[in-house]
């Protein structure tokens, strides 16, 4: 927090927050103004270093307005969703006050707010953004406001899935039961640390438009599909628990089957919603037919794939395997434009890809299917950023 500058008496908050990628999904609905889900989900947050949101809140008395900015541009701030998040986050900042001291002054809580919010990775890669976005906007305002404790329900009124970037390493979404979804949590369930063999890697699909967008495709699923319900009711719990206990016995093959098994439920779910919603493109299912045939060339599970609601494949294999599996997608995907550029992130040895494993998977080649890959692993949670010169926000509370 900064300290008060004399004309303008403001406060300034910075932090940051991962993206997560689930891999047992969220899909469905039972409230949507609470953003209270039909089943549980499980999910890895993804590190910093690769992607993250940075957002600073400053608040002023000043200020005229609440006010945001996204990746440089002002955007609405009476969305319903994030008029939940700021409403939640000044009860609990009033409540606390009250609670500790009566006297305390709780002015500030009426003061106006500047948000400003950038993502790390470009947004016209379609990954999903929102669920670093509202846990960094919640994790940020609770800063500025001295909010602590539990925030994923906060969280969770933003966008469902950001309730798990709260947490870093392996977190889970507990559905809940209570009506009011003061039982709809996140928790970790193994920190980062626990698995650092565990490594990830992005396969940005070049893609020609905008699918549907999650909310609405959910919408749609649980007003239509049979499937959702099943899912749901008799298949879920028996796969929170089972892949709850394959991270923490780190049993790599079981982990990615369930994964894999999960994500393919979950787009079977969306075809199986009508009118039908198609996620995956033809670069997506030739991503699967690749890890299915490199797993099988090996006789052991050593890749998996997962999908949101988009075509991008998110992989998750072992420290082992990455190297060669990167050069696999290159020679199966070549990228013409950009060479050079085509892996991000954290840096992949290089090694050639024997002729028998080509073979073995026996595709053609595809190129400018895959734009580029970012290369990452299991990271931490939401980060106060203590150096100033970090604020997106200008002292006069417009973004720098
Ligand atoms: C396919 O969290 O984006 O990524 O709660 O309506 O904001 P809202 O939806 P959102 O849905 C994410 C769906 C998913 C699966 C998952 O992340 O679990």
């Amino acid at each position: 927090i900064m300290p008060e500058d004399s004309s303008h008496k403001y406060t300034m908050v910075t932090c940051t927050a991962p993206v997560n990628i689930a891999v047992i999904k969220y899909w469905g609905k039972r409230d949507e103004d609470l953003i209270l889900p039909v089943n549980s989900s499980l999910s890895v947050t993804l590190h910093q270093d690769q992607l993250k949101t940075t957002t600073t809140v400053a608040c002023c008395r000043d200020f005229v307005e609440d006010r945001l900015w996204l990746n440089g541009k002002e955007e609405d701030i009476n969305q319903p969703r994030l008029q939940s998040c700021l409403r939640e986050i000044r009860r609990l900042a009033r409540k606390r006050r009250s609670d500790k001291d009566s006297t305390v002054d709780v002015s500030g809580l009426s003061y106006k707010v500047h948000i400003c919010s950038n993502n790390n990775f470009p947004t016209a890669a379609g990954l999903a953004s929102s669920a670093a976005g509202y846990a960094c906007l919640v994790y940020t305002l609770a800063r500025l406001f001295g909010v602590e404790g539990e925030l994923s329900c906060v969280a969770r009124q933003g966008s469902g899935s950001a309730c798990r970037s709260m947490y870093g390493g392996f977190v889970q979404w507990k559905m809940g039961e209570r009506e009011d979804g003061k039982d709809s949590l996140a928790d970790q369930v193994e920190p980062e640390t626990h698995w650092p063999e565990l490594r990830v890697l992005v396969l940005v699909v070049s893609a020609e438009r905008k699918p549907v967008g999650s909310t609405s495709g959910m919408q749609t699923s649980v007003e239509t599909s049979s499937l959702l319900k099943y899912r749901a009711d008799s298949v879920v719990p028996g796969r929170m628990d089972e892949m709850t206990s394959a991270i923490r016995r780190k049993d790599f093959a079981a982990f990615a089957e369930l994964t894999m098994k999960d994500s393919n439920q979950f787009h079977a779910t969306c075809l199986d919603t009508y009118p039908p919603i198609f996620y995956l493109n033809d670069v997506s299912r030739r991503v699967i037919n690749l890890v299915h045939r490199y797993n099988r060339h090996y006789g052991e599970t050593r890749v998996a794939y997962t999908f949101d609601a988009g075509p991008n494949a998110v992989i998750y294999t072992l420290q082992d395997h990455v190297s060669e599996f990167v050069q696999v997608v290159c020679h199966f995907f070549p990228m013409e434009s950009n060479r050079g550029k085509f892996l991000q992130g954290l840096p992949v040895a290089s090694t050639t890809v024997s002729d028998e494993l080509k073979n073995a998977i026996g595709m053609e080649p595809v190129s400018n299917g895959i734009s580029y890959i970012i290369s990452t692993k299991a990271g931490p949670g939401p980060r106060v950023e203590e150096d100033p010169s970090l604020h997106l926000l200008d002292s006069d509370g417009l973004p720098k």
